[in-house]
């Protein structure tokens, strides 16, 4: 048997890549990977001058990152990114469903309208985009989508996050859902199930002593995620390293859905 050479194995040359939500936070890094492992890459959102900014931080000779402001609650969007990265490369082979919002009120508090928001931008708007890009992977015959989930897709939280668990929850079964339905296609459907990352999101948990030793507390491992942690859960899925994985939520949580 000859060695394998693990270094290749996730390796993304000439491979075509979505990321929404890259204006910050987790989608920023996301993009700065795939573009890393050498995919081009279209990074999405509504701020226009991070976008910009990003694009020309990781584009290099051999990789090209474009980006597309949009508004993703907009129904129109999610056809116009794809359709975007189609004629600027000519294929797409992978997405990563990562924009996504939360509200702080409580259960007896938040308005139907709030919680309405909510669910659109985190399960409503991912499904869009994933048809539009699952339209072009399945006439191609392969693909790779990852949804970017939440541990509160699993469980469900002593805190205000009733709209973000309902939304995340859904992620998760819509993951599982389109991997079966798109299976024969050769398209495949994975999560990534993140527990406290820093952010713009989880400015609060980060800042405030109080949330961060209830997050810690209930962390196994004791202590909230590090940039670059889900880098090695986000080429494995996006790369040959998973072709044998769909519909598995990859849980990156540091043990808080394991108790
Ligand atoms: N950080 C964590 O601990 C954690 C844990 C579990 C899951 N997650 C998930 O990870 C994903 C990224 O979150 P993050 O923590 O990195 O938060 P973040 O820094 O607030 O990033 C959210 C991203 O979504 C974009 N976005 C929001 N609304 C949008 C809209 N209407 N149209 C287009 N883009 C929109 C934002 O860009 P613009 O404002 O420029 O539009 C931003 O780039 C989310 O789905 C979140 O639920 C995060």
């Amino acid at each position: 048997m000859s060695p394998i050479d693990s270094t290749n194995t996730f390796r993304l040359d000439g491979r075509v890549a979505i990321v929404t939500g890259a204006s910050s936070g987790l989608g920023q890094r996301f993009a700065s990977v795939l573009a890393g492992a050498g995919a081009h890459v279209v990074i999405t959102a509504r701020r226009t001058d991070r976008l910009k900014t990003l694009a020309e931080q990781l584009s290099s000779e051999h990789v090209v990152v474009s980006p597309i402001a949009l508004d993703l609650s907009d129904p129109d969007s999610a056809g116009e990114l794809v359709t975007f990265a189609s004629e600027r490369f000519g294929r797409l082979d992978i997405l990563v469903n990562n924009a996504g919002t939360s509200s702080e009120s409580a259960a007896l508090d938040i308005s139907v309208e709030e919680f309405r928001r909510v669910v659109e931008m985190n399960l409503v708007s991912p499904f869009a985009v994933a048809q539009a890009a699952g339209r072009l992977m399945t006439a191609a015959g392969s693909g790779s989508i990852i949804n970017i989930a939440s541990q509160f897709g699993s469980v469900g939280a002593r805190a205000a996050l009733s709209a973000y668990s309902a939304s995340k929850g859904g992620l998760v079964n819509l993951t599982r859902h389109l991997a079966a339905e798109w299976a024969h296609t050769g398209v495949r459907v994975n999560a990534i199930a993140p527990g406290y990352f820093p952010s713009e999101m989880t400015e609060k948990v980060f800042s405030d002593a109080k949330v961060n030793k209830w997050v810690t507390r209930n962390t196994p491992l004791g202590r909230t995620g590090n940039e670059g942690e889900l880098d090695g859960a986000l080429l494995y899925l996006a790369s040959e390293a998973s072709s044998f994985v769909t519909g598995s939520v990859l849980a990156v949580d540091g043990g808080w859905t394991a108790v």
